[in-house]
């Protein structure tokens, strides 16, 4: 089974986007999508971005690796009543089957940055779209202090060593190799922008709930803490990852309300 595949099956992310609807929408309501715009979602999960997308009146096609979030995000859809939008399994690393400059817009916001080969993905991301059309990426960034950073570094810092090659999905988060990726694929310098972003992760409920909620069911998350059990350390990495989501919870009335901070990239075609 392909690693990247297991470890978005692995669990179940539906959980964690749960708590990132609100911004998903904010995002996508800067994005100039209108009605008839051919837009790709890559790395789709379970539709926060691309529901939006749809709502606005695009044409929308999810892309995601695994089996599970392309289920959900299909009945979301259907639900939805959004014939609109549909989802289907694909891999950022080679988007086979999907023709030369089928979108005028690709997003992918935390998704293809999970994508092994970084060249390849970009490489795809720009032969899918049209000329004239964009790629928006919204990106974690490496050592930056608030939640999904630190909880990628804190859970790095209990796992096993990656394969030999393996290229962290971080480093999408690091301008300068956002740029030679891109311009490798054949964008030109001068149309990559980058800003710093806000995304807020909200729930009903305490802080120490949404930690459980990463432990069972974010994959990275998952992975850390069968290495830590492994190695009786199950405890310090919950207490660590305990300090560090209420140290960055804003709420004050028992509910979790956390800010991150991302990398928004911008390529014109
Ligand atoms: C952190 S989640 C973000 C999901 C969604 N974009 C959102 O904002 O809710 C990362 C997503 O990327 C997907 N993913 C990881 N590697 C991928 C790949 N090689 N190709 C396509 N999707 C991938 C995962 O399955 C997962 O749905």
């Amino acid at each position: 089974m392909n690693p990247n595949k297991a470890l978005w099956e692995k669990g179940d992310f539906t959980r964690i986007a749960g708590t990132m609807r609100e911004s998903g929408e904010a995002l996508v309501a800067q994005l100039g999508v209108s009605k008839g715009m051919k837009v790709m979602d890559l790395g789709c999960g379970d539709g926060t971005t691309a529901l939006p997308e749809a709502r606005l009146g695009a044409d929308v096609l999810g892309v995601d690796i695994a089996r599970n979030l392309v289920e959900a995000g299909n009945q979301r859809a259907r639900q939805a009543g959004l014939a609109n939008l549909r989802f289907q399994e694909g891999d950022a690393s080679n988007l086979e089957g999907i023709a030369d400059a089928s979108f005028d817009l690709v997003v992918s916001i935390f998704g293809a940055m999970f994508a092994p080969r970084p060249f390849d993905v970009a490489s795809e991301m720009v032969r899918v779209t049209r000329d004239g059309g964009r790629v928006v990426m919204g990106n974690w960034i490496p050592g930056d202090p608030t939640l999904v950073a630190q909880i990628l570094k804190i859970s790095s810092a209990y796992s096993p060593p990656p394969p030999e090659g393996f290229v962290s999905p971080m480093t999408w988060g690091i301008e300068g190799d956002v740029i030679e990726r891109f311009v490798a694929a054949g964008a030109a310098e001068s149309d990559i922008s980058f800003v710093r972003e806000t995304f807020t992760f909200r729930a009903p409920t305490p802080p120490s709930d949404f930690l459980s909620t990463f432990r069972h069911y974010y994959g990275p998350t998952m992975n850390a803490f069968e290495a830590a059990e492994a190695n009786g350390r199950a405890d310090e990495l919950f207490g660590e990852l305990q300090v560090l989501f209420d140290a960055q919870n804003t709420a004050t009335d028992g509910s979790t309300s956390i800010p991150a901070t991302y990398l928004l990239v911008t390529v014109q075609l």
